[in-house]
Order: C-alpha cells, then sequence, then structure tokens
C-alpha cells in the first residue's frame, strides 16, 4: 500500500503544488477541496482523491475522516498537510470582527481540528510502520513579524507556531511527528487576493480613513 497524505486548501497555490508533486511520487493524495470545479480538476490527478472539506465546518471534517478511513481499509494515514489559510487585510482601527474570527477559524482552530479528528487514522499507520506518521502546519514569516494592516494573520500565524510546538510535544507521545513550516512571501494567489481585498477593504473605509486611501 502506497503511503497516503491529506493536504487541506487543494485547489491552489502551495496545497496544489504539493498536492501535484506528492501524487507524482506515489504518495495517495487525498486532496481537500471546496468548488466542485476545483473537485473536477483535481480528480483529474493520477493518484488524487478529491474529498470536499471547509475547513471551518466540523460536519465536513467528519465526513471526510469517514470517507478517508473508508477508502484506506486497514491502512493508516501517513501525513497531514494543514495547508489551507486566509489573509484580512485591514487597518486594525477597522477591522471587521467577523472577518477577524474567520481567519482565526480557517488558520488556527482548523489545524486543531483536523488533526484532532484524524488521529485515529495516524495511529493505525504508526501500528504497521517504522516510518512514523506526521503532520505539518504551514505558518508563515508572518507568525514571527508583525506587519502593517494584516493584524489578524500575525495573530493567526503566531498562534499556529505556537500551537505547533505543543503538539509536537504532545503528540511525540504517539509518535506523530509535528513539523512547523514557515514560508516566505511565495507567489501563489494569495498573494492577489490579500492585495485585491486591501484596497476594496481600504476603499470602502474611506470616509474614516483618508489616511490610508491617500497611501495606496
Ligand atoms: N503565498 C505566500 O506568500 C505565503 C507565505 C507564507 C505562508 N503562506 C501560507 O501557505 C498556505 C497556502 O497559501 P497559498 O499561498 O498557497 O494560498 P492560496 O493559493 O490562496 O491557497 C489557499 C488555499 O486554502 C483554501 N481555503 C481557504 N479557506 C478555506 C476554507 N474555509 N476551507 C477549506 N479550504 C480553504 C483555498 O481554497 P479555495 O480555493 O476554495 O478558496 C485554497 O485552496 C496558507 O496557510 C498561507 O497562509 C503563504
Amino acid at each position: 500500500m502506497k503511503k497516503s497524505i491529506l493536504i487541506t486548501g487543494a485547489s491552489s497555490g502551495m496545497g496544489l503544488a504539493n498536492t501535484i508533486f506528492f501524487s507524482r511520487n506515489g504518495y495517495l493524495v487525498f486532496a481537500t477541496y471546496r468548488s466542485q470545479k476545483d473537485g473536477d480538476e483535481l480528480k483529474k490527478l493520477k493518484n488524487v482523491h478529491p474529498v470536499k472539506m471547509d475547513v471551518t465546518n466540523v460536519f465536513d471534517i467528519q465526513n471526510a475522516f469517514t470517507e478517508v478511513s473508508g477508502i484506506l481499509g486497514k491502512d493508516g494515514l501517513f501525513a497531514i498537510i494543514n495547508n489551507a489559510g486566509i489573509n484580512y487585510t485591514a487597518p486594525f482601527e477597522f477591522v471587521d470582527e467577523k472577518r477577524a474570527r474567520q481567519v482565526m477559524d480557517v488558520n488556527i482552530m482548523a489545524p486543531y481540528k483536523i488533526t484532532q479528528v484524524f488521529i485515529p487514522l495516524l495511529k493505525k499507520h504508526n501500528a504497521k510502520n517504522d516510518t512514523k506518521a506526521r503532520v505539518v502546519n504551514i505558518a508563515s514569516w508572518a507568525g514571527y513579524l508583525g506587519q502593517p494592516f494584516i493584524p489578524f494573520y500575525n495573530a493567526s500565524k503566531a498562534a499556529l507556531i505556537g500551537l505547533s510546538e505543543s503538539m509536537y510535544y504532545d503528540l511525540g507521545l504517539l509518535d506523530i511527528h509535528v513539523v512547523l513550516a514557515s514560508p516566505g512571501v511565495t507567489k501563489t494567489p494569495l498573494l492577489e487576493k490579500t492585495t485585491d481585498d486591501g484596497i476594496q477593504n481600504l476603499r470602502g473605509f474611506q470616509k474614516k480613513a483618508r489616511f490610508f486611501i491617500s497611501h495606496i
């Protein structure tokens, strides 16, 4: 049986790149997506099994667990790459609480919940294999360095760094290795989404924040 990996946010950017990389190198990749169009594209890739999952939806996570368990049968899951992530650009003074919470839900609560739900499959892998299971959390340079206008992206990634360190010890007791990856700025659709979102938000704040508008 080939080693299998669950990759969240596989529709785009680094998640898609990792999906292509691992599937081409003989891994079975459970690639999560949200829109059917992305699911259909992922389906075309060899060794890729698309799994529908909004990472903030606990029912989706449970359903994904059931689906992946069913496909793996007696085998376990070798790795999880907690990759799905979003940014929200707004000066602190004008941060919208709902959107701030959404960033925290996607970037920090989802890696917690998904890993916790999938632990039984990681344990199952460990029971049969010498190369032990692992969880890779994708944080960011932004977890180490505060920047203007992305307060909750900074906060969520700093939190993910802390969570990963704690997971390293706790899951280490189960022989599950926890790896923290903190990429630098990488050309993916995220950068465009960040710029567009920032410009749109700052325009929305125009009446309140002429200072910011004059600087973009
Ligand atoms: N690009 C950079 O410069 C950079 C630097 C450091 C760290 N990172 C981190 O690297 C990771 C990947 O980012 P990227 O640059 O590849 O960005 P990206 O191209 O925008 O991809 C983000 C992925 O996350 C998914 N996603 C967002 N919200 C979701 C939700 N609620 N449920 C399920 N999936 C969701 C997106 O799915 P949809 O297509 O359905 O929206 C997409 O597949 C993120 O954690 C990001 O913070 C990026």
